[in-house]
């Protein structure tokens, strides 16, 4: 009843950098992934005590945490973590959005602030991983023009941020809100 409820309200939340103070929302947001969720995101088993592990690193590791956030709660995250070990600047980027709110767009207006804060921080190659059955991840990461490639039954994504703009301007997708269709006409 709270899913049905949840997936019909009118979406009020905001995008936005987390704070080192969201680490308790962040891990809460983790821990309300359902089982399946948790699989497409860790790509494979991921209990509470992991995902309260992993919340810790990301904070304290310098890991960019993008949320969707409804008051004090995040429920929707996009991250940036480097691969200091690549010769180009590069991170590795992953989404979660909580079921009852997938398939509304939140994916895709993380996915574009990721990339915004990305260049912010002059990353020039973003590479994301996903089992090969997450069609909502592939079909996310085409439209942000990622490359795909697959390999024992992993898709592997990669984004190349060049100076002009190519990975903001989503495959001819038409967007949700003004803003989006300013940028899409910009990009046009
Ligand atoms: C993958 C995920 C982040 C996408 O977020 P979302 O808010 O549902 O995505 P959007 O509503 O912005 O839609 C993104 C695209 O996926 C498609 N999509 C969404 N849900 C889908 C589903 N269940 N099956 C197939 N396609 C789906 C949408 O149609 C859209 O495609 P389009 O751009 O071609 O129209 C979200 O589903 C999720 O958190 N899944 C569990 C964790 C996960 O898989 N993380 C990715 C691994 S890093």
């Amino acid at each position: 009843m709270e899913q049905i409820k949840l997936a019909q309200r009118p979406l009020v939340g905001t995008i936005r950098q987390l704070r080192p103070s969201d680490l308790p929302r962040f891990a809460e947001h983790l821990l309300r992934l359902d089982d399946e969720s948790r699989r497409d995101r860790f790509n494979g088993l991921a209990d509470d005590a992991f995902l309260r592990a992993y919340a810790e690193r990301c904070f304290h590791e310098g890991v960019t945490v993008i949320g969707y956030v409804e008051g004090d709660k995040v429920l929707g995250a996009a991250e940036l973590h480097e691969l200091p070990e690549e010769s180009e600047p590069t991170a590795e980027i992953a989404f979660s959005v909580e079921r009852p709110l997938q398939h509304r767009g939140i994916g895709g207006r993380l996915f574009r602030r990721l990339i915004a804060q990305a260049r912010g921080l002059a990353y020039s190659r973003l590479q994301v991983t996903t089992h090969s059955d997450n069609a909502a991840m592939k079909a996310l990461a085409r439209r942000f023009k990622a490359k795909l490639s697959f390999d024992h039954g992993e898709t592997h994504g990669v984004i190349e941020l060049d100076a002009d703009g190519a990975a903001d301007a989503e495959w001819g997708f038409f967007l949700p809100d003004a803003g989006r269709n300013v940028a899409k006409a910009y990009a046009a």
